[in-house]
């Protein structure tokens, strides 16, 4: 209950302005100073961080909860556990929701998810994306099965939203229970190292139910959720750092899938020819190199801003510029695992791809993949499953596709990395490409079997077919004949061609067979 009455104008003014104060400051100070010693911000202080300074406009700073059960109606704090609004990232409009932990722990009951359907129901409105900076421990047990419900209520946007306005969430805390689902149908996670977790049911109750013994941070921490489980996309050092990230992602994005990501006026020449290009794929075709070298020698200013750089590193995605347009990047990275598709480079490439097509951001295929990867453990987990997302996601994608054959493109891998076959506008390969169904070695050893056995020089005779294999195969002429691909280009006018290929493509327009929706491989 309010303790005063306030009478006069100026009575009323003060009242607010003690009322707003309270609920700025409703943590407690030792709650605030717990916060920090666990190297972690006050949602306040992330908010303010995240947005241009000064332009974050508050929304129910007077909300409070409804529960009597458990005495709670005798702690009913201004704002309950989270501080939502709305503001400008680089002048641009964002909507926010930060959860404080110093409040029940961040638990989300009914008000709680109110406020944060509020925010994101006006985003969806006005084409804004939504930035959740999650710290909470799960449903508020106080508030009973109300809270379970009330997460239905945020999951519901998360869904309506996804694919109509990009959603990010941060992670920079414990997000225990229904606080990592929201998340997770998001578009991109960021979590904070040491300071932040995500798990379904926590070390305690793991123990119990199944003996097995794991601490917070090995169960759930960033770096797990970046290199093991793919759950997560950045793995910042701190809260400082993660804060920024998001702020530079959004750079790349549009607000919305009616708009077209944002150009910012190029520093680098669109013409600049790379000799270093020239010389980036050794001559030894089982010789690896650094398909993010290559990358950053095509795109502006060297810059490619990795997604998912610590999970299934035989493949990279991320954002970058092309003459001041925003692009997305997949590459086969020769450096892990010879680029070999597999099953979790296929599902992190299929849903980078399918984020891209969302927003309306042109994809640049960079292959270099020797096939997938053989073997018991991906046949039986379901790369035939897993491998057709990346095939469907590519096929599926209407925005401009542009591709660049730098090595080797064999087998059905060539098919799925953006090949004309699968609806790429404009393919290109270098002369160093190997467009075939197979390497040499392997594909003589089965056709020419019986061949090489018979021969009195078994070993010259397989070299010779080799040879013979590669003059014919190993290059990119056959597929070239064929309009496979368009053009052999010099390595070193990569990024001129490449920037052609986008002016030309700005008009794109497809149409698509009224349908609900396809049927992914999920
Ligand atoms: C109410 C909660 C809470 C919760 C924490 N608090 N979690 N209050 N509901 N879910 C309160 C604590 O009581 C405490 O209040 C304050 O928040 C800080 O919590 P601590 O435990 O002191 O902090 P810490 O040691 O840092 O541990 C954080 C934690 C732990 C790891 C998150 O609190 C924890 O395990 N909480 C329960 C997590 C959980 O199992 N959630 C799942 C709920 S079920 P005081 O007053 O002492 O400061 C769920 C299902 C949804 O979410 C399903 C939807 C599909």
């Amino acid at each position: 209950m309010r303790e005063k009455n306030p009478i006069t104008l100026d009575e009323k003014l003060a009242y607010l302005r003690e009322l707003r104060e309270q609920a700025v400051h409703s943590a407690s100070a030792e709650a605030v100073e717990k916060q920090h010693a666990k190297g972690k911000l006050t949602a306040r202080e992330r908010i303010e961080r995240l947005l241009d300074p000064g332009s974050f406009e508050e929304l129910d700073t007077f909300v409070r909860h409804r529960t009597h059960e458990f005495e709670m109606d005798r702690k009913r704090p201004w704002g309950d556990a989270v501080v939502t609004g709305h503001g400008t990232i680089d002048g641009r409009p964002m909507f926010v929701f930060s959860q404080d932990f110093t409040v029940f722990g961040g638990s989300l009951g009914e008000v709680m998810a109110e406020k944060m359907c509020k925010v994101m129901d006006l985003a969806a409105k006005v084409g804004a994306p939504v930035i959740g900076l999650n710290d909470s421990g799960g449903a508020r047990i106080q508030e009973g099965v109300v809270s379970l419900g009330a997460y239905g209520d945020v999951f519901v946007r998360n869904v309506q939203c996804s694919g109509v306005i990009p959603q990010i969430s941060a992670i920079m805390g414990p997000c225990a229970g229904g606080a990592v689902y929201s998340p997770a149908m998001t578009d991109f996670i960021f979590m904070v190292k040491e300071t932040s977790h995500m798990f379904i049911t926590g070390p305690e109750v793991i123990k119990t139910v199944t003996g097995e013994e794991v601490e917070f941070e090995e169960l759930g921490g960033a770096m797990t959720h970046n290199s093991k489980s793919g759950v997560a996309h950045f793995a910042a050092e701190d809260e400082e750092q993660c804060l920024a990230d998001i702020r530079y992602l959004i750079g790349f994005l549009p607000l919305n899938n009616l708009e077209l990501p944002p150009r910012v006026e190029p520093y680098d020449d669109p013409e600049r020819a790379e000799r270093a290009l020239d010389e980036i794929v050794p001559p030894d075709p089982q010789k690896p190199y650094d398909m993010r070298d290559l990358v950053s020698l095509v795109v502006d200013d060297g810059d490619f801003f990795e997604v998912q750089e610590h999970f299934a590193r035989n493949i990279i995605v991320g954002f970058s510029r092309l003459d001041g347009h925003p692009v997305g990047i997949v590459g086969n990275q020769p450096k892990h695992l010879a680029g070999v598709l597999d099953i979790e480079s296929s599902e992190k490439a299929a849903r980078f791809v399918r984020f891209c097509d969302a927003f309306n951001i042109p994809i640049v295929t960079f292959t270099d993949v020797p096939g997938f990867l053989p073997g018991t453990s991906q046949e039986w987990n379901g790369i035939i499953r897993h491998g057709a997302k990346l095939l469907y996601a590519f096929t599926e994608a209407t925005v401009p596709k542009l591709t660049v054959v730098t090595r080797k493109a064999y087998g059905g891998a060539y098919d799925v990395m953006s090949s004309k076959h699968m609806l790429a506008d404009f393919n290109f390969a270098w002369p160093t490409a190997e467009v075939a169904v197979m390497g040499p070695e392997g594909a003589v050893n089965i056709i020419y079997r019986r061949d090489i056995a018979n021969s009195p020089t078994p070993d010259e005779r397989r070299a010779k077919l080799i040879d013979d294999y590669k003059a014919h195969f190993a290059n990119p002429y056959s597929a070239a004949e064929r309009g496979y691909i368009d053009d052999v280009i010099e390595p070193s006018q990569t990024r001129p061609k490449l920037i052609g290929a986008l002016r030309t493509l700005q008009t794109k327009r497809v149409d698509q067979p009224k349908r609900k929706h396809g049927n992914i491989p999920l």
